[in-house]
């Protein structure tokens, strides 16, 4: 069954550490959301591979196999740059997910890093790879089921615009917004009235760089041989502000070179990323993001997961100083208010939608009530 109605539009934010997606229709109803963790495997076959959750997936596409999602041995993708296999797999399977072997047409929005847009072949080439051979005419068979799709506009937009949260609040100076992804850190400087007047991203400053620096740094000042630092569930060690197991392992008699304790580690390695990753390579790019005065939104999932650090590094800017709680969504949201307002000239019209996706956001809980991959045999009844 299929998930689209015509003159719906998909979504799809495929981020380097979670791809994220949503369905809207032409006048603004979010008909459903989903993610699934960014990763992608080629296998010989799927011999051997049953899997019982629902974000992942087996995907067959020019004959080759892969595994796409949840529960693969496999590393993030590293490279900056998203015009790569990996991330066209994602987008394949987020549109498949959703349709049936019909040749639907899709309408079709993808984001893109900041620094790509600096040039426009950059864009060209992901359009170029993301179209594919045929024209947009895609085949495929996931989960076993053949699926085909037509993709009939493409938008490439940038990432970090958190059109969203801004105009939630009613920012009266120019304001900052950081992306905190998987891979990268977008910013974008925007004007009170809410022209961009600078962007770009920092390749190295994300989630999963900065789990590769907890990771060595531990190596280096840990005693102990016996511990296996890749068992170490880093999300929860960073929300939680520590490493109960290490903890464990210096009760017995390791020491941690230069640190108390697995919170103290973590405090201190944590807070010095924030600031030499992000804070100073902004200000080597001129950006002062400690000045006073100026709104600072952060957005992205990473600023979730970073909240309590970031508010002890910018302890001084505690006013001026926002996380979205919608951070996950942020560039999805954003992208379809960008779009809707391209795609429709009527102000009142494009005001009546953009209206009802922000009541949405704030008054649903997304992932309980629109996901629409966990539900798959439901059909979408959301209005
Ligand atoms: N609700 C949440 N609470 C805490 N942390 C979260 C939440 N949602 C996501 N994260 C964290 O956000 C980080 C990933 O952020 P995000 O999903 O924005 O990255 P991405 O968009 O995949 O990467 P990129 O933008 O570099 O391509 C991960 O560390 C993840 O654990
Ligand atoms: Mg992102």
């Amino acid at each position: 069954m299929s998930k689209l109605s015509k003159g719906d539009f998909v979504v799809v934010d495929p981020g380097k550490h979670e791809v994220k997606g949503m369905v809207f229709s032409k006048t603004g109803t979010v008909k459903g959301v989903f993610s699934f963790p960014s990763k992608s495997k080629r296998v010989p076959s799927f011999n051997n591979h049953e899997s019982s959750s629902p974000k992942q997936f087996k995907l067959v596409t020019n004959n080759k196999f892969y595994l796409v999602g949840e529960g693969l041995q496999a590393e993030y993708n590293a490279e900056v740059t998203k015009t790569n296999e990996h991330h066209k797999l994602c987008v394949y399977t987020s549109v498949a997910a959703l349709v049936d072997n019909d040749e639907e047409v899709v309408n079709l929005v993808i984001g893109s890093p900041t620094n790509d847009f600096v040039a426009s072949e950059n864009i060209e080439r992901y359009k170029e790879l993301i179209m594919g051979k045929h024209d947009g005419e895609i085949s495929l068979e996931l989960n076993r089921n053949k699926k085909s799709f037509s993709i009939k506009n493409l938008e490439v937009y940038p990432e970090g615009m958190a059109v969203l949260p801004r105009t939630l609040k009613q920012h009266t100076s120019q304001i900052h917004v950081v992306d905190i992804g998987g891979q990268n850190v977008n910013y974008r400087k925007y004007d009170e009235k809410g022209n961009t007047l600078e962007y770009f991203s920092l390749d190295y400053a994300g989630m999963n760089r900065l789990e590769q620096h907890l990771k060595s740094e531990l190596r280096f000042v840990l005693t102990s041989q016996d511990f296996d630092i890749n068992s170490i569930d880093w999300d929860t060690a960073i929300s939680e502000r520590r490493i109960p197991k290490l903890d464990e392992v210096l009760e017995d008699g390791s020491t941690l070179s230069g640190f108390e304790d697995s919170e103290d580690f973590l405090q201190e390695s944590i807070k010095t990323f924030i600031q030499e990753h992000i804070i100073d390579a902004l200000v080597r790019k001129s950006v002062y993001l400690n000045q006073r005065g100026h709104a600072i939104l952060f957005t992205g999932g990473g600023s979730l997961r970073l909240e309590s650090y970031l508010k002890e590094v910018l302890a001084s800017n505690a006013e001026n100083f926002e996380i979205s709680q919608t951070a996950k969504w942020d560039n999805c949201i954003s992208y379809a208010i960008r779009y809707l307002t391209q795609l429709e000239k009527d102000k009142a019209v494009v005001t009546k939608a953009v209206v009802k996706i922000i009541k949405a956001v704030k008054e649903v809980d997304f992932e309980e009530n629109y996901n629409i991959i966990e539900n798959e045999e439901e059909e979408i009844s959301i209005r």
